[in-house]
């Protein structure tokens, strides 16, 4: 037997005493107190987290205690949580959350566990005490709060699915596509691109001739077509639409305010008019148009589907903690310029570069963006 073999036995052994132990607690409910709860997860969180919260203390005084929330009461779930709470031990043993640093890193994988049950037994540990039938909404101190919690659970949503975070610390939500965000860096820095489709992660500038004084700015997310390649440069052109009166400013769409190319003054009257065309909605004239410059071939991205996997993640990630992220389709593209800007406080770590790329990227997916053009 080596020495492995040997260490694997003993926790075995040691897992199985603990198992038989855990699973006595289960059949005596009051032995899963917070104290017992406590006695491994001495870790200043989650304990201060919870002391701080109103299910903690509040004016009603009614307290929920570490199991209320994460130990189902009757027979049956009580076992299978038991059986599950030997991960508890296990993790106990191999060290997996014994000091602030562990912890953290494994937040967000314990906290996606609890959501998750959560969600499939439609958060059962919460209407133990709060009771859906018993809410009454006009005592709510906020309308607009009242309305989108009744309509949510009309439409199926369940409690978890809003309140997010409510005893303990969020979850560091941004890893996903930090992650992503690092590997569109990497692949860019480091180009072979002679032809075909690229797209800025972050704003790139043009220039009228390889080097020279810049004439545009153009933004993360904006689709190229490569005409040409020098050295370290590369000739691109850009398809979108200017509207008649605006010339600083060419959009993705006709008649949207999707962002592509913000052009110095230099450049205003450069671009190809293709065709032109009266706008019956917004009694506008819109122009459609080309746009040629020369780019540094430096942070643009061939993968167009990791790209807008970037997008998607930076939504999750971003607007789904405090609320269930709103899919992109809930909007007209020019009615997330006002979201975005409304939602903006929520959101300050957010680079001024990541913010413009999620507006884009929900704008592309918008209500009258994704049914009109597929
Ligand atoms: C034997 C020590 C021990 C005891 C007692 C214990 N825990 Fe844990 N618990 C752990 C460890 C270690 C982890 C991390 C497991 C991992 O890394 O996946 C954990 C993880 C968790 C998680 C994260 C989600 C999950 O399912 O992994 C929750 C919630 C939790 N414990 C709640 C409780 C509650 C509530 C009690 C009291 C009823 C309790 N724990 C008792 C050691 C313990
Ligand atoms: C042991 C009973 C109990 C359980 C279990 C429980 N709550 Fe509560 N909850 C309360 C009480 C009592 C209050 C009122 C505290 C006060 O007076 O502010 C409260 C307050 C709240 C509040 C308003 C205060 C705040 O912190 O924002 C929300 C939201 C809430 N609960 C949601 C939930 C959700 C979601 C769950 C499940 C994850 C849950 N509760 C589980 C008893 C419970
Ligand atoms: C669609 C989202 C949504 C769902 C689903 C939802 N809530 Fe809420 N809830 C809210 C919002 C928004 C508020 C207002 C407070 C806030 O902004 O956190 C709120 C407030 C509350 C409050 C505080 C009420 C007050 O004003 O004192 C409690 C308690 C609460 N919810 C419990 C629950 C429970 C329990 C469930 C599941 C049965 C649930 N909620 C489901 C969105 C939701
Ligand atoms: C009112 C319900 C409630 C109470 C009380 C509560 N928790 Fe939690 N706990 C949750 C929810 C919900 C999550 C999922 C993450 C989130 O939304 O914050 C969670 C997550 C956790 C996690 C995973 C790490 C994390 O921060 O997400 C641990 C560990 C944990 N709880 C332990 C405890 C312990 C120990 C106690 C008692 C000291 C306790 N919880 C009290 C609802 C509760
Ligand atoms: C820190 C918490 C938080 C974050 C993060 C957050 N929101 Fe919100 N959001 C709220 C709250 C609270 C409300 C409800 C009150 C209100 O309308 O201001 C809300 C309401 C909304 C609404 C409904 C209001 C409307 O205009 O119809 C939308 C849509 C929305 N958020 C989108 C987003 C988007 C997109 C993001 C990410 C860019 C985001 N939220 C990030 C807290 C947050």
């Amino acid at each position: 037997m080596n020495k492995n073999t040997k260490i694997a036995l003993t926790l075995l052994a040691v897992m199985g005493l603990a198992g038989i132990f855990l699973t006595g607690v289960a059949l005596h409910p009051a032995l899963a107190t917070t104290d017992f709860c406590v006695s491994c997860h001495e870790m200043e969180a989650p304990l201060a987290e919870y002391q701080q919260s109103a299910h903690f203390s509040s004016a009603s005084g009614v307290r929920a205690e570490c199991s209320s929330c994460h130990v189902t009461e009757g027979f049956g779930p009580t076992l299978y949580d038991k059986i599950d709470a030997l991960r508890h031990v296990y993790g106990h043993f191999t060290s997996s959350i014994d000091t602030d640093e562990k912890y953290e890193a494994s937040r967000l994988r314990m906290a996606e566990r609890v959501w998750a049950d959560m969600k499939e037994h439609d958060s059962r540990e919460c209407r133990s005490c709060h009771n859906q039938e018993g809410f009454e909404f006009d005592k709510f101190q906020s309308h607009s709060s009242a309305k989108r919690m009744s309509k949510g659970l009309d439409d199926g949503k369940t409690c978890i699915d809003c309140h997010k975070g409510l005893v303990h610390t969020m979850p560091d939500m941004t890893s996903g596509y930090k992650a992503i965000q690092n590997e569109l860096i990497t692949a860019s820095t480091d180009p072979d691109i002679e032809t075909g489709i690229v797209f800025p992660l972050e704003t790139v500038i043009g220039y009228p001739k390889k080097e020279g004084n810049r004439e545009s700015r153009i933004l993360g997310g904006t689709r190229l077509t490569v005409l040409d390649n020098e050295g370290k440069w590369l000739k691109v052109r850009v398809d979108g639409w200017k509207q008649d009166g605006v010339d600083a400013m060419i959009y993705e769409l006709q008649g949207k305010r999707i962002f592509s190319v913000a052009l110095d003054i230099s450049a205003r009257n450069k671009s190809t008019i293709h065709s032109t065309m009266f706008d019956e909605d917004t009694e506008q004239t819109w122009h459609k148009v080309s746009y040629e410059a020369w780019v540094s071939n430096q942070g643009l991205i061939e993968d167009e589907t990791k790209l807008w996997e970037y997008g998607e993640k930076l939504h999750s990630g971003n607007c789904g903690s405090c609320h269930m992220a709103v899919p992109a389709n809930h909007f007209l593209a020019n009615q997330w310029i006002g979201v975005m800007k409304d939602m903006k406080r929520n959101i300050r770590h957010l680079s001024k570069e990541q913010y413009r790329f999620l507006q884009k990227y929900l704008q592309l997916n918008a209500k009258d963006v994704k049914e009109t053009s597929h």
